[in-house]
C-alpha cells in the first residue's frame, strides 16, 4: 500500500495542484453578496470534482442561502462509513493591497501555494477529494465515504445546521472526518482534540441625536465613542480576567496533570514573539500562552468605528459609536447563556446619558473530541505512518461550530485531522498552504481509512 500511495501521488501531483488552482481561482467569498455567482460556481466545481473522483449520488443541495455539496461511495453496507466535512467558501480577501500576488490568482512561491482559501479550507478539503480518487483508482477504499461540503462556514453555518437536522438518515455514518485545522509544525504532527465556541455581538451606542460641533457641545454631552471605550475597558480587569458576572461559572477547570500534559507540546515563546513582531506577550494572569489560546475563554473587540475617519481633522462629536465584540468559549460554556450575560452586563454599565443596542450575531458551542476512539487511533496511526512520528493531541483556539452539532444532532464524534500551520495566514493577506502539507494530507488520508477499517472490526 505504501508504495502504491507514494507512486500515485508522485505521478499525479502536478494535476493535483492544477485542479486545486482551478478551485482557488473562483472567489467564493460567502460574506459578500457581490460574490454570489462565484460561490455558486464553486459548489458546481466541487460537485464535478467528486463525480470525477468516483462518487455516486453527487448533488448540490439547495438551502436558504448557499448550497451544500453531497456525494457518497457506498461499497458495502456492513463496512464503517466516514462522513467527510469541509467548506468551499472563503473569507474576504481584504486588505487587498497587502497581498503580494492576487488572492484569487494562485501561485507557488517557496514551496507554498498562495491564495485565499489555499489552506482554509479549499486546499484541505480538496485533499480528501484527491485521496478518495487515489483509493478508487488503486482499489484500496476500505470504508464507505460520504462527503458534505458546505459554502457558509465562514459566516456561521446557519443553513448547514438545518440541513443536518433534516437529513439525519442521509448523513448516517460512524464518524466525521475534517481537515480544517492545523499541526504544530511539519516535523511535529498533532491532532486537534478541542475547538472553542463563539458568541459574537455587535453594539451600538447613541449619544446626541445628531453629530455635534465639538466646541459648542464638547464637555457637556456624552460622547458615544468615549463612552464605548470606557464600557469596553470595564469588561476586563487588570489581570485580564473578563468581568461579566457569571462569565466563568461553567468554565471547565483542567487538572494539574492535564495542564502538565499540555505543556509538553513543543513551543517557543521567543519564536512566537518573533513571528508576530511582539516585544512582549499579553493575556490572562496565571495561564501560559498555549492555555490562553485554547482552554481559556476570551473577549476581543474585532472592530470599532464611529465619528470622523477621513483626511485631516474634523472637530465633531459623533451621534453614534459601534463595535463588534466576540467571545471565544470553552467547555462547558454555552453561547446563548454567554450572549445573555454579556447583554445584561453591557446594558448595566451604560450611563444614562447614552442609549445602547446589543445585537447578537452567530454563535457556536465549544467541543472536546475523544482520543480513545477507533477513529482517533486510526488518525494517529495514519500520521505516524506518513510523518514518522506519533501526533500530539492539542486543543485549538479556533472554532468550527458545526462540530458540536454533529455530536448533539447525529451522535457522531469528529476527528480533526488538519494539516495547516498557524503561520499559513488564514483569514489574513497572503494566505498560503505548503505543497508539502497538501501532498502529505493526500498521502495520510488513505492510511486513516485503512486503519479505521481495521480498528473497527
Ligand atoms: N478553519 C477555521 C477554524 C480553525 C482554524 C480551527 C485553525 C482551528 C485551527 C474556520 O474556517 C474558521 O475560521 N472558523 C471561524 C468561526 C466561524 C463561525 C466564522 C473562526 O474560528 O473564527
Ligand atoms: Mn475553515
Ligand atoms: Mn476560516
Amino acid at each position: 500500500m505504501d508504495t502504491n500511495i507514494k507512486a500515485y501521488i508522485e505521478k499525479n501531483k502536478d494535476r493535483f495542484l492544477n485542479e486545486l488552482f482551478e478551485l482557488l481561482r473562483i472567489p467564493s467569498v460567502s460574506a459578500d453578496p457581490a460574490y454570489k455567482n462565484d460561490v455558486l460556481k464553486t459548489a458546481d466545481a466541487v460537485k464535478n470534482s467528486l463525480i470525477a473522483a468516483g462518487a455516486d449520488k453527487v448533488e448540490v443541495c439547495k438551502t436558504a442561502c448557499y448550497p451544500i455539496v453531497y456525494g457518497e461511495k457506498i461499497i458495502d453496507e456492513k463496512l464503517p462509513t466516514v462522513l467527510v466535512y469541509g467548506h468551499y467558501d472563503v473569507q474576504p480577501a481584504d486588505p487587498i493591497e497587502l497581498w503580494t500576488s492576487g488572492p484569487f490568482e494562485p501561485v507557488i512561491k517557496d514551496g507554498k501555494i498562495y491564495a485565499r482559501g489555499a489552506c482554509d479550507d479549499k486546499g484541505q478539503m480538496f485533499m480528501h477529494v484527491k485521496a478518495f480518487e487515489l483509493m478508487m483508482q488503486t482499489n484500496t477504499l476500505p470504508c464507505n465515504i460520504k462527503f458534505m461540503i458546505e459554502g457558509e462556514e465562514e459566516v456561521g453555518s446557519n443553513n448547514l445546521a438545518t440541513f443536518v437536522k433534516q437529513n439525519k438518515a442521509k448523513l448516517k455514518a460512524d464518524v466525521i472526518l475534517i481537515s480544517d485545522t492545523g499541526i504544530i509544525a511539519n516535523d511535529t504532527p498533532s491532532i486537534t482534540v478541542g475547538l472553542r465556541g463563539l458568541a459574537y455581538m455587535e453594539v451600538e451606542i447613541t449619544g446626541p441625536n445628531r453629530d455635534l460641533h465639538s466646541g459648542l457641545y464638547g464637555g457637556a454631552v456624552a460622547n458615544p465613542i468615549n463612552i464605548l471605550c470606557e464600557m469596553i475597558a470595564k469588561m476586563k480587569d487588570d489581570k485580564d480576567h473578563i468581568t461579566i458576572p457569571g462569565f466563568y461559572d461553567d468554565v471547565e477547570i483542567l487538572s494539574a496533570e492535564e495542564r502538565a500534559e499540555m505543556a509538553k507540546a513543543p513551543f517557543s515563546l521567543d519564536e512566537y514573539k518573533k513571528a508576530l513582531d511582539l516585544s512582549d506577550i499579553h493575556g490572562e494572569e496565571g495561564y501560559t500562552t498555549n492555555e490562553r489560546n485554547s482552554i481559556r475563554p476570551t473577549l476581543d473587540v474585532n472592530g470599532i468605528w464611529g465619528g470622523y475617519q477621513g483626511e485631516g481633522a474634523k472637530t465633531v462629536i459623533a451621534s453614534k459609536a459601534y463595535a463588534k465584540i466576540s467571545m471565544r468559549l470553552v467547555p462547558n460554556q454555552n453561547s446563548d447563556t454567554i450572549t445573555k450575560l454579556f447583554t445584561d452586563y453591557f446594558l448595566s454599565i451604560a450611563p444614562k446619558s447614552v442609549k445602547v443596542k446589543v445585537t447578537p450575531h452567530h454563535g457556536g458551542e465549544p467541543v472536546v473530541t475523544p482520543s480513545s476512539t477507533a477513529a482517533y487511533k486510526a488518525a494517529s496511526k495514519a500520521m505516524d505512518a506518513t510523518f514518522g512520528k506519533k501526533p500530539i493531541p492539542v486543543r485549538s483556539g479556533g472554532s468550527i461550530p458545526i462540530v458540536a452539532m454533529f455530536k448533539s444532532e447525529l451522535g457522531l464524534d469528529t476527528v480533526l485531522m488538519g494539516f495547516g500551520l498557524d503561520s499559513d495566514a488564514i483569514h489574513s493577506p497572503n494566505e498560503h498552504y505548503g505543497v508539502f502539507n497538501y501532498l502529505k494530507g493526500i498521502e495520510t488520508i488513505p492510511y486513516f481509512y485503512k486503519y479505521y477499517a481495521e480498528l473497527s472490526k
